[in-house]
């Protein structure tokens, strides 16, 4: 039997950080290894235009994401990976759903809410964004969608619109299932009531940095009252984030991590924290050292991941063109 088919994305829009990684990035990995999906990683340019960019800065956004992807571990020999706008079909797809898509679903995205809402000013594209997404998913019969916790509704998008299209085309899409991290929403460093997120780069560990940047944001990230070591979400926001940051790259448990720090203070737990990052990552920042010397590795991945992507893709949007009347 064929194996389920596996997809996901990411933004070129920015240096991923440990909230990508440990929500997102990290689970693709494992997912890629485990051998039981076929495996689709694409960059998602068509998505990232919607935020400001020089067509310059946009080139090595993509570039960067790229060797992202392979520096973590993803391989082009188990996955197929490549870039949204290289394949026409996302965009087609995208449009047809819009659609089938009422206003009222795309008003209640809290991402579009967050990021500008019905200002004026606001591009479109934000507002159609969930849409875009759904037609990513849907173009490959994808089963499961790993994301991280913020992109669940748009996921329930997804589904909806692969329902709903069924239903009045006839059976044509699969309802994705989405695939969380055991840590689906990694707290911002400097305020642990937001999730992290590159618009507060304060708050972020990104996967670039150094040994020095790493030590120097984890030691001025928030604490809590109490100077115990002790895992409480709820009363310890702060340090419980900490602390699980260290348990998802150490492999260790809650109740270990307690005894571990059990008489030690803040800066202590800071300082093993900052030490197990800045290790955790010391192959992928030589992997991606090296492949930003060989772009021409990074195009010939992308040269064969769109070619794969687009075969597919385009025999799937021939079927729906058909079944909406467009096409013979
Ligand atoms: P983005 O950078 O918004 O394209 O996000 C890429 C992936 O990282 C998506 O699957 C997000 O859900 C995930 N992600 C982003 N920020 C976080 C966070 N703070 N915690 C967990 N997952 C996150
Ligand atoms: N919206 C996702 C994010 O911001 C990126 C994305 C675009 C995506 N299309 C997708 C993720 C399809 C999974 C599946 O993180």
């Amino acid at each position: 039997m064929a194996k389920p088919i596996l997809i996901s994305g990411i933004q070129p829009s920015g240096k991923l950080h440990l909230g990508n990684y440990l929500g997102a990035l990290k689970n693709f990995v494992s997912l890629q290894n485990s051998g039981r999906y076929q495996c689709f990683f694409f960059i998602a340019d068509l998505h990232s235009l919607t935020e400001e960019s020089t067509p310059k800065e946009k080139a090595k956004q993509i570039m960067e994401l790229v060797a992202d992807y392979l520096a973590v571990g993803l391989d082009p020999k188990k996955s197929t990976i490549f870039l949204q706008s290289s394949v026409p079909a996302h965009s087609e797809l995208a449009w047809i759903l819009n659609t089938i898509t009422p206003m009222g679903e795309l008003k209640r995205m809290t991402q579009f809410k967050d990021k500008g809402g019905e200002a004026e000013t606001t591009n479109v594209g934000l507002f159609d964004y969930p849409v875009l997404m759904a037609a990513d998913i849907l173009l490959y019969d994808s089963q499961v969608v790993p994301v991280g916790d913020d992109q669940l509704q748009h996921l329930e998008l997804a589904r909806t619109l692969a329902r709903k299209f069924n239903s009045k085309f006839g059976k044509t899409f699969v309802e994705p299932k989405p695939l969380l991290t055991e840590i689906p929403r990694v707290m911002s460093l400097d305020a642990p009531d937001k999730k992290m997120s590159k618009s507060r780069p304060g708050g972020c560990v990104f996967l670039d940095d150094s040994p020095e940047e790493i030590k120097e944001k984890v030691k001025r990230a928030v604490t809590d009252s109490e100077s115990v070591i002790r895992y409480d979400a709820k009363n310890k926001p702060a340090i419980s984030n900490l602390m699980r940051l260290y348990g998802a790259l150490s492999g260790d448990l809650m109740p270990d991590l307690e005894k571990k720090f059990q008489n030690m203070n803040y800066s202590e737990l800071k300082l093993g924290l900052a030490n197990t990052i800045a290790n955790y990552f010391a192959p992928f920042r030589a992997k991606k050292a090296a492949l930003r010397k060989q772009p021409k590795i990074i195009e010939k991945v992308l040269k064969a991941g769109n070619a794969k992507a687009q075969k597919i893709a385009a025999k799937k949007i021939e079927v729906v063109k058909k079944k909406i009347g467009v096409a013979k």
